[in-house]
């Protein structure tokens, strides 16, 4: 079974998580990224980052992988932005049909909350099986983050 881990990272949480994942499983990363850089500053990513998120606005992405569309199974990874998952992975959902190989998901939030993002996020994705909710380790208890992903993993 092909399998890859398709995320979108901007500060790097989602995409520690998603190379522990890689290491663990062997699935193929691929990084989804915007052609616009997002603002330096916090306070400028949390005021664009969310505008976008909050009218489910579609960034332009960097070119996919043609093959991406190859593999069974994908596990997908993302920050919460304004409750929601990463625009840039909208706009990727809009360009190529992966929606339903999406079995998993992982989620990197400030809050460690990731109801409303699931909840969203299955519109787009309606096989989601396993999924897993990690906070920021700064905000968070990172010794749970560690428990909880390997519950995760064990499930892929
Ligand atoms: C634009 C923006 C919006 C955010 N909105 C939320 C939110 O609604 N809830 C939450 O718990 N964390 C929120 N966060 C925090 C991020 O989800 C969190 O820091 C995450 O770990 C970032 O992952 P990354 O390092 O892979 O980018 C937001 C961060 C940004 C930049």
């Amino acid at each position: 079974m092909k399998r890859a881990i398709v995320y979108y990272s901007l500060s790097g949480n989602t995409e520690k998580t998603a190379k522990i994942i890689a290491e663990r499983t062997g699935a193929d990363l691929i990084r989804i990224d915007t052609v616009k850089p997002m603002p330096s500053g916090f306070k400028g990513q949390i005021m664009y980052g969310g505008m976008l998120a909050t009218f489910g606005m579609k960034p332009e992405i960097k070119k996919v992988p043609d093959n991406i569309t190859d593999y069974d199974d994908i596990i997908l990874g993302t920050p919460v932005w304004a409750s929601t998952f990463a625009p840039a992975l909208k706009t990727l959902f809009s360009q190529k049909d992966i929606g339903s190989k999406v079995s998993s998901v992982f989620t990197l939030s400030g809050s460690g909350n990731n109801a409303k993002c699931l909840a969203k996020l299955s519109k787009f994705c309606p096989n989601i099986k396993n999924s897993v909710s990690l906070s920021d380790e700064k905000n968070g208890k990172p010794q749970d983050n560690k428990g909880l992903l390997e519950g995760f993993m064990t499930k892929l």
